[in-house]
């Protein structure tokens, strides 16, 4: 599954090979990604809306400035929706308007709003590809950063021999696949656990804490951004699930410890970086607890060490505990080291207003066995994050090396 959650805007432009789109939808929906087509009205003339519908799930959106389709998903929400633009076939004439900057129908449109990586799949005649208005326009792309997959050479529809043809669906799938899987984490699975829980004393009381989830979800993106395949089990936060990460919202400890169960086999790196409640209620009520004139005490029982339990099991190959200490920092988070038997360990100060716990910035102490340690200072939770996966990367690949050998 290389492409797993992996989102695609597919755009298809008026050409023959627009037949081969159909195939292009299934091997990249059986590599995991979602798809979304944009239809142009060139390319309805060779493949029909159903087809694409059928093979990628979704509706098809076709129509520009068209109140019914802007109410299901306009273009603005289908730009930010992908993590890549891809256009096959791309006709001399899509290619054209987009080196020009036109937005005169739905997919040109979506291109120009869009901050997300666009690939093109040329698909022509020789002599339209070969005429130097195509050069000058595909030389525009490059230079802004297009990809373009292709073309291949040989026979085309039209009779003629050369090169102009649209890549074969497989090649095409090949090359975006090698697209995303660029980065120091490339094909590689993370799994991170984020946020606070929630311990029920009652159906309607629970037992929590401060955590926003901000550095769980920075280094959700900042894996992604690194090319890894991102799982993130989420307690209760008010965030957005960073793009083309696959969150799982859970509630409580005992939730969040099934999921990870479930998932931690499957992955390379697993990183706890939730505030998971130490305690919960021993016996939560089944309904709303009455007040009255007593005092009231509450039992409670520890709940289960998700990061301990990975460690123990080696479910995940490389393992990520974070420390968060209102005192003697350096000494605890080594003890967590060592105790929980991890391959790192992130060390917080918490209790201080301007960092960790519900606040934009953090600073951190990273510490690994046999010695390691690197201090970041107080920065951004998103550049902190970028700066902390590099450093997990450079240390997973360190360990692999070492078990290789
Ligand atoms: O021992 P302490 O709770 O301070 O350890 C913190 C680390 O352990 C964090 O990485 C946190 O996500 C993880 N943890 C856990 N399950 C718990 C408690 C903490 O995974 N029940």
């Amino acid at each position: 599954m290389q492409l797993a959650n992996r989102r695609i805007l597919l755009g298809i432009t008026g050409s023959i090979a627009a037949y081969k789109g159909a195939e292009l939808i299934r091997g990249l929906r059986a590599q995991g990604a979602e798809v979304q087509v944009v239809l142009t009205r060139g390319g309805a003339a060779f493949i029909t809306p159903l087809t694409l519908q059928a093979l990628s799930g979704r509706s098809v959106h076709a129509n520009h400035l068209d109140a019914i389709s802007e109410s299901a998903m306009g273009h603005i929400d289908l730009a930010r929706w992908s993590d890549l633009i891809l256009i096959a076939p791309a006709s001399a004439n899509c290619i054209a308007r987009l080196a020009s900057g036109m937005a005169d129908d739905l997919l040109t449109t979506i291109c120009l709003v869009s901050q997300v990586p666009l690939a093109i799949a040329p698909a022509m005649n020789r002599l339209m590809w070969e005429h130097p208005a195509t050069q000058e326009n595909l030389a525009r792309l490059r230079a802004r950063g297009v990809q373009i997959f292709g073309p291949a050479s040989g026979e085309q529809a039209c009779g003629e021999i050369g090169p102009g043809r649209m890549l074969e669906p497989s090649e095409l799938l090949d090359l975006t696949a090698r697209f995303f899987a660029q980065g120091r984490l490339a094909g590689r699975s993370v799994l991170i656990t984020g946020g606070p829980t929630r311990e029920a004393i009652d159906p309607v009381r629970f037992i929590s804490n401060r955590s926003s989830g901000r550095m769980a979800y920075a280094l959700a993106a900042a894996a992604v951004k690194e090319g890894a395949r991102v799982v993130l089990v989420s307690g209760p936060v008010d965030l957005e699930a960073p793009r083309g990460v696959e969150r799982i919202f859970v509630e409580s400890a005992a939730q969040m410890h099934d999921a990870i169960a479930a998932r931690a086999p499957e992955s390379d790196i697993f990183i706890a970086a939730a505030a998971v409640a130490d305690y919960r209620p021993v016996a939560p009520a089944l309904s709303k607890i009455k007040k009255d004139a007593s005092n009231r005490q509450l039992e409670l029982e520890r709940t289960p060490d998700i990061l301990a339990e990975v460690a123990a099991k080696h479910s995940a190959r490389f393992i990520v505990g974070f420390a968060a200490e209102t005192e003697n920092l350096e000494t605890n988070a080594l003890h967590k080291l060592k105790e929980k038997r991890l391959d790192m360990v992130i060390a917080n100060r918490v209790g201080l207003p301007d960092r960790g716990f519900d606040s934009a910035d953090n600073e951190a102490l990273v510490l690994w066995p046999e010695g390691g340690r690197r201090e970041l200072p107080l920065a951004r939770k998103e550049s902190l994050a970028a700066e902390l996966m590099a450093i997990i990367a450079e240390r997973y690949d360190a360990k692999s090396q070492t078990e290789n050998r």
